[in-house]
């Protein structure tokens, strides 16, 4: 039977629509904006996703994505969370509020946080699907590495295995519960006001957004508090650190962490660079031990840990981070039986449209209000590539195969929204904004690497050699 390509063809007319051409050392680049309704510029784990589902189509698109990605990278291997496109002021906080200019390359600007680091897996996805004459990965590794090396030396300072974030927003999940009592130690009354008032005047989620759906406004006066806080320490890592409020090591974060390197070790073994692959596999393997021993046994989490004013604070809020470490294979065979049963249990997080960000039956679950209770189709990518690491568990195949058609089923029905409410039932099953680029590369991903091969085979252990074999038969 002919396959139907047209969701497929609908979310590549979304990337092409949400595309951006901009002039960069006098050569034209592109990349893609996550929305065109808000967030328009580029985002640095959104575009390490779209890079990966345009592999399939374009790799040439691809990699254009990326390299746009390492033309902010600062001298010191910073990449920030936002690249920004100069003429667009429609997001908030834009350029002028970060004060990174005299940090960014020349002409280029972006902001002074990460996000989840991506990258490296996003590359070695790439470098798997690749012609061998391509050389985009060989040009781009020594920054890459550059890029982990300064994660590791400034954000690990410590050799915890562990890296620490500086914000909500390096988490990519802006308004998660976890946060919540961090924040709630930054008094809003002594926020200065012309920060609030800042926010006030120039906010624009709520207006082009709906209100319901977006992050309170005492906490984006305090994501914005933190921003103001490391501009006026001129983004000086070491001062940060030491006077920030918010030092916390993540579970997501620090799981992509751990998947990063290995992806990076593994691109360097590929090339024979083995001394530099040890490293790295290192790094990966101090990481996972680290977020073992943050196991709590009696809520069966992985617990993060405030390391603010030199703390070293478990917090055990129950989110959907919880279950990314599944991802980097990090989970123990107790460990992995406990979120198990979390995952499918429908008071937890086996809704309709699963996985929810928060567990339904908890306090802070609120089912459209961003990363506070709806479905997300990155965490849930997340949960079901590390499911199918299990490969002998037969329950984590089958679960995989569910969550996979679940996801996929949910994009169909509502389209590429920014996510989705966890009960089908109701009628706003697609909330935030329409037409957004990583729900429809996310789609094209998980078309392409798993449900294409399970359709003719069944079988997923070798996706990229099969996806590689049927292009060229
Ligand atoms: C929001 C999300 C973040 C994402 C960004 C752009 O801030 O929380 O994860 O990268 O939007 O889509």
């Amino acid at each position: 039977m002919a396959r139907d390509h047209s969701l497929e063809q609908q979310a590549l007319k979304v990337l092409h629509q949400n595309s951006h051409l901009s002039f960069y050392q006098d050569t034209l680049q592109r990349h893609i904006l996550p929305s065109r309704h808000y967030y328009t510029h580029q985002w640095f784990w959104d575009s390490c996703m779209h890079a990966m589902g345009l592999a399939y189509y374009d790799m040439k698109w691809a990699q254009d994505e990326i390299a746009s990605l390492f033309h902010g990278q600062w001298d010191n291997g910073f990449i920030g969370h936002i690249i920004f496109n100069t003429s667009d002021t429609t997001y908030y906080p834009g350029i002028d509020v970060w004060g990174t200019k005299q940090l960014s390359p020349r002409n280029v600007y972006t902001s002074g946080i990460i996000q989840p680091p991506l990258l490296a897996i996003s590359m070695n996805h790439m470098d798997l699907l690749s012609s061998k004459n391509d050389n985009f990965i060989d040009t781009y590794l020594p920054k890459l590495m550059l890029y982990h090396t300064y994660l590791k030396t400034v954000r690990d300072k410590e050799d915890s295995g562990l890296l620490t974030i500086i914000h909500p927003w390096e988490s990519g999940t802006d308004n998660s519960p976890r946060w919540d009592s961090i924040l709630s130690r930054i008094n809003v009354a002594n926020i200065p006001e012309r920060v609030k008032k800042d926010v006030d005047q120039n906010r624009k989620d709520t207006k082009n957004g709906k209100i319901s759906h977006r992050p309170q406004r005492n906490d984006y006066y305090r994501y914005l508090y933190l921003v103001d806080m490391y501009k006026n320490l001129k983004w000086n890592s070491d001062a940060i650190l030491e006077k920030t409020p918010f030092a916390i090591k993540d579970t997501l974060v620090n799981s992509m962490w751990a998947k990063a390197n290995q992806a990076l070790s593994d691109m360097l073994t590929r090339r024979n660079r083995l001394p530099e692959a040890q490293l790295f596999a290192n790094w990966a393997r101090e990481t996972r031990s680290a977020m073992r021993k943050s196991w709590n046994n009696k809520k069966h989490l992985y617990a993060l840990y405030d390391v603010s004013y030199g703390k070293h604070q478990a917090i055990d809020t129950d989110t959907v981070s919880n279950f990314m470490p599944l991802y980097a294979h990090i989970p123990t065979p107790e460990h992995l039986s406990a979120l198990l049963k979390k995952l499918t249990d429908p008071t937890q997080y086996g809704s309709v449209n699963p996985v929810p960000s928060v567990p339904l039956t908890s306090p802070s679950f609120e089912p459209t209000r961003y990363w506070r209770g709806p479905t997300w189709p990155i965490t849930n990518l997340f949960i079901i590539e590390g499911l199918k690491t299990y490969t002998k568990n037969a329950v984590c195949q089958t679960l995989a195969k569910k969550l996979l058609r679940k996801t996929e089923a949910m994009i169909e029905k509502k389209g590429f929204y920014e996510y989705y409410h966890p009960f089908a039932s109701k009628k706003e099953s697609g909330v935030g904004f329409g037409d957004f680029s990583w729900s429809a590369a996310i789609y094209l991903y998980l078309k392409k690497r798993y449900t294409i091969q399970d359709d003719q085979t069944d079988s997923v252990r070798n996706s990229h050699q099969a996806f590689k074999k049927s292009q060229s038969s």
